[in-house]
């Protein structure tokens, strides 16, 4: 089997949480850095986190760098309201045992990207400003990207705004340099996501082997589920950002077509909308895939698998 070597950009995040998981243990995975960004939290809270749930799952092989505090021109907005005021509400934490890499983030990003020969594919699933910052500073890594699997954006309605996705609006300008970078990108909007809600039947069979592991991720999702559950067109807990995991362990789980995406950095109430050309009415190039659906039972069985592989 192929390893795909990653780095997964978060802001851990309830499902942060889960692709970190999901990254970690997936054998067609060769997780070689977990970097942070503010976004659903401030950065600091983001990168104990991403530290807490290492410590969990035993992840101790992988550096954990911090990365950019704040949007690259707007100030920030957080995700508090949906994943706590932790950031990652639900379970109880001891003080995490891995440590944070000295590095910068982006100097990290920018470190394995310019010593690889092209084989790294990054995978941000919070606000896009670490990638931007990187792509900015060292426009040498351009060439050295795979590919880029990324959450975030929708084809409709938003979820953070009207208009636009959370990753998305948190930090437009960082979006808009990353979607016209030329660098090949797969896009799993909110219409892709929203098809894999975790229901009460799904949580139970990711408690059901009563590990760490496992009670930590069914109390992660069963404070999601009360979060997801205020909003008027409730969707329940989505496990957004493991799809961009799952998009690079097997593309199969997909049906995807390409096509031409532009952000929105100007406007006053829809800044942050990703304008997705589904009938490519513009006839621009294609700037990324855009997965349309899941196979939703075969990406559970990948996710509870993985997480069934933490024994400890
Ligand atoms: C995205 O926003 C964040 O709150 C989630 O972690 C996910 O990356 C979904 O819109
Ligand atoms: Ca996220």
């Amino acid at each position: 089997m192929e390893r795909h070597p990653i780095i997964l950009d978060c802001d851990p995040g309830l499902d942060d949480a889960f692709a970190i998981l999901l990254a970690a243990a997936s054998p067609a995975i060769d997780l070689r850095a977990i970097t942070t960004v503010a976004g659903n939290h401030t950065v600091d809270r983001m990168t104990l986190n991403a530290r807490r749930v290492c410590t969990v799952a035993g992840i101790r092989d992988v550096p954990i760098a911090q990365g950019c505090d704040r949007p690259l021109v707007r100030p920030q907005i957080v995700g508090s309201d949906i994943h706590g005021e932790s950031g990652l509400d639900g379970p109880t934490f001891g003080p995490p045992t891995v440590p944070t890499d000295p590095r910068h983030a982006v100097d990290l990003i920018i470190e394995l990207l310019l010593a690889s020969d092209g084989e790294i594919t990054l995978v941000p699933i919070g606000p896009l400003t670490n990638i931007a910052t990187a792509m900015r500073r060292e426009p040498r890594i351009l060439p050295k990207i795979r590919h880029i699997s990324l959450m975030g954006g929708a084809w409709g309605l938003g979820n953070r705004t009207p208009a636009a996705e959370f990753n998305i609006v948190v930090d437009p300008e960082a979006a808009r340099i990353v979607f016209e970078s030329g660098a090949p990108i797969t896009m799993c909007g909110l219409e892709l996501t929203h098809q894999v809600i975790a229901t009460p039947g799904i949580i139970d069979r990711i408690a059901a082997p009563g590990t760490p592991v496992a009670e930590m991720a069914a109390a992660m999702l069963r404070f999601y589920a009360s979060t997801t559950a205020r909003r008027r067109r409730s969707f329940g807990p989505a496990l957004h950002d493991p799809t961009a995991v799952a998009w690079v362990i097997d593309p199969t789980l997909f049906e995807a077509e390409a096509m031409h995406v532009d952000v929105e950095t100007h406007a006053e109430f829809s800044y942050g909308r990703t304008l997705v050309d589904v009938d490519d009415v513009l006839g621009l190039p294609k700037n990324a895939i855009v997965p349309t659906r899941i196979d939703a039972a075969r990406f559970w069985d990948l996710l509870i698998d993985a997480l069934a592989s933490y024994h400890a």
